[in-house]
């Protein structure tokens, strides 16, 4: 280990030291949801706190609101690498993915490519939305990639020259996947769509990339970018965040429409000509809760202060190329991947044993995180920059324990 390892290693110790939820179990479900700092904690009600002083509804509320909205936008969009105007505030991965989704302009016939690798609520709401306007539905098999990344990327690029049709008007991809734990090559699929002649939207559920891998060369290459900040990047539950394509914004009709959507919220009149904004505010909505951005940006500092996005992938992959390697020498477990995962998604299966619904409850028992997943059937567990050796020890000493 470098000193500059060593350091963001102790650096990543301090900050564990200020998350209760990681004082008293042994956590590996930051794919769910991260832990959120006592000091980003403190933020949130601190900025409550403010909003009562100053307001809630006066004259002088309302530079302060606007001061935590526009920050929050633009520390969003640096991690994004787009200018802030794309970049829409949402409340969770799927809302961010689904607004502009139903925006987008479709015409009866045309086709959504979705991987096989996306999660229910993204794929409910194409399916739903290919029923209402008569779309045809295609699905990309990326399921089956388990090997390193060279020959995961041309897999992705192969299975697309497969699936790609004249009509095909919308990919839907997560830039991470959530089962498997490979990351797609977001960039060049987007680079091979504007090739196609109907030059198709590219929609990314980006649930496990932000806060965990570097996201702003994928999340350029999109139209449709969506995140959350309570997953790997430590944030409060209920924020999240899109980033939108320039393509996006002058094509696509704003959906859940409300005050915020509006360029003169005292808009009256019923027959407006021009009434929405026209960059990503067109797709925000209305009333949400402010005190949690002073938690989000908080948590992105505290996490800034281990390392580069890029440093910590890379303390992120040691310790999830640690826990491969041991769930592999086990021998009674197998991993899904053939090599060591590209970010912090460990999954595996145990050919026996119990249920992997009972074992997670079994583990839980025992204090140890960790969850199942439906397809492909296995159990899930994640490496954090936060996430420590003693703990992967833990785990498969545990696992030793259960599995006959
Ligand atoms: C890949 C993926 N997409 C979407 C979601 C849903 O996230 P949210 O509740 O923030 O919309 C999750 C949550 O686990 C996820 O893993």
């Amino acid at each position: 280990m470098t000193l500059n390892q060593r350091m963001s290693r102790d650096q990543a110790t301090e900050i564990r030291l200020q998350c209760p939820a990681l004082a008293n179990k042994t956590y590996f479900n930051y794919g769910g949801q991260g832990p959120l700092p006592t000091p980003s904690l403190e933020a949130i009600t601190n900025s409550w706190k403010r909003i009562q002083e100053l307001g809630p509804f006066t004259a002088e509320i309302w530079p302060f609101i606007a001061a935590e909205v526009n920050s929050t936008r633009r520390r969003l969009a640096m991690e994004c690498g787009i200018p802030p105007h794309r970049l829409a505030l949402t409340e969770n991965v799927t809302s961010g993915c689904v607004l502009p989704l139903w925006g987008l302009p479709f015409r009866s016939g045309d086709r959504l490519l979705i991987s096989d690798c996306e999660h229910p609520g993204v794929v409910a709401a194409c399916v739903e939305l290919a029923r209402r306007h008569d779309l045809g539905l295609d699905s990309l098999p990326v399921k089956q990639l388990r090997a390193d990344q060279q020959q995961t990327d041309q897999g992705v690029l192969d299975a697309l020259e497969q699936c790609l049709r004249p009509r095909t008007q919308l990919v839907v991809l997560s830039h991470l996947l959530w089962n498997t734990g490979q990351i797609m090559p977001v960039a060049a699929v987007a680079q091979r769509l504007k090739q196609h002649t109907q030059q198709p939207f590219l929609l990314v559920d980006a649930a496990q990339s932000f806060g965990q891998i570097p996201v702003d060369e994928a999340a350029t290459a999109s139209d449709i970018y969506g995140f959350t900040g309570h997953k790997w990047a430590c944030g409060p539950e209920g924020l999240g965040g899109v980033a939108l394509s320039e393509r996006v914004l002058a094509e696509a009709s704003p959906t859940l429409i409300g005050w915020r959507s509006l360029q003169d919220e005292r808009f009256a009149d019923l027959t407006p000509e021009d009434p929405f904004h026209h960059d990503s505010r067109r797709f925000e909505v209305a009333t949400s809760c402010v005190p949690l951005m002073a938690g989000l940006r908080r948590s992105m500092e505290l996490l800034a202060e281990i390392g580069s996005a890029a440093e910590r992938l890379e303390s992120i992959r040691h310790l999830s190329g640690r826990l491969w390697q041991q769930l592999n020498n086990k021998g009674s477990s197998l991993p899904l991947l053939t090599v060591p995962p590209p970010a912090g998604l460990v999954s595996f299966q145990l050919p026996s044993g119990p249920e992997p619904s009972d074992l997670v409850k079994q583990l839980g028992n025992q204090g140890l995180w960790i969850r199942d997943l439906a397809d492909p059937p296995c159990l899930r567990a994640c490496t954090h920059v936060l996430s420590q050796d003693a703990e992967l020890d833990a785990l498969v000493q545990a696992l030793e324990g259960i599995s006959p």
